[in-house]
């Protein structure tokens, strides 16, 4: 895998410090209210599986699988939902995990739908945000952990084509990983 990464954005002790903030702040802003952090599979489960161990309060979790990619690179725009949550959000003060908040199609139709479930509040938490990118303006992160420049990231649960999720860093992925396909 080494090989396929032009360079380490992210160390591991970086992605740590900062799930480590995040989670104190998400602590400390949802004391005394029903958390429930909905992952988006696949990408956020690593963010999610640190982040849920780095809050301290009471918290459910559940999870909910969308697509807009393909296995490709670029965002077809078109938004699938391929698992829906297991139980009702009415009441619920909901943070729905990304991995990565792109062009933010995926989450603003996301976003939607929740919303239309009339949860007691709905925030996004997402660990990289690449806003060079965005085509949804509206979509808004509360909580954010870095933000990456324009290039094709994987590792720390983020895939090319499935690969690379099991990185314990988040790298560059080279160019012609995905040019020569
Ligand atoms: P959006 O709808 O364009 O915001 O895309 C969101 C989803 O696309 C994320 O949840 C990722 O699964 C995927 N994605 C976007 N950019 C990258 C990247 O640089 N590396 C890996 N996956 C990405
Ligand atoms: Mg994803």
């Amino acid at each position: 895998m080494k090989e396929c990464i032009e360079r380490v954005l992210l160390s591991e002790k970086e992605l740590h410090d900062k799930v480590a903030e995040l989670g104190r702040k998400i602590s400390e802003d949802y004391r005394g209210k029903n958390l429930l952090m909905v992952s988006v599979l696949k990408g956020s489960v690593v963010f999610m599986a640190d982040l849920m161990r780095a809050i301290d309060i009471p918290c459910e979790i559940d999870f909910m699988a969308v697509s807009s990619y393909g296995s490709g690179t670029k965002n077809s725009g078109v938004v699938e939902i391929k698992k829906d949550l297991a139980r009702e959000i009415e009441g619920c003060d909901v943070l729905v995990v990304e991995d990565i908040l792109d062009s933010g199609i995926t989450l603003s139709y996301l976003m939607k739908i929740l919303q239309a479930r009339n949860p007691a509040s709905i925030r996004i938490c997402t660990l990289l945000d690449k806003p060079a990118r965005r085509k949804a303006k509206e979509v808004m992160a509360t909580y954010s952990g870095f933000e990456v420049p324009d290039a094709f990231v994987v590792g720390y649960g983020l895939d090319y084509d499935e690969k690379f999720r099991n990185l314990p860093y988040i790298g560059i992925l080279k160019p012609e990983v995905y040019e020569n396909k």
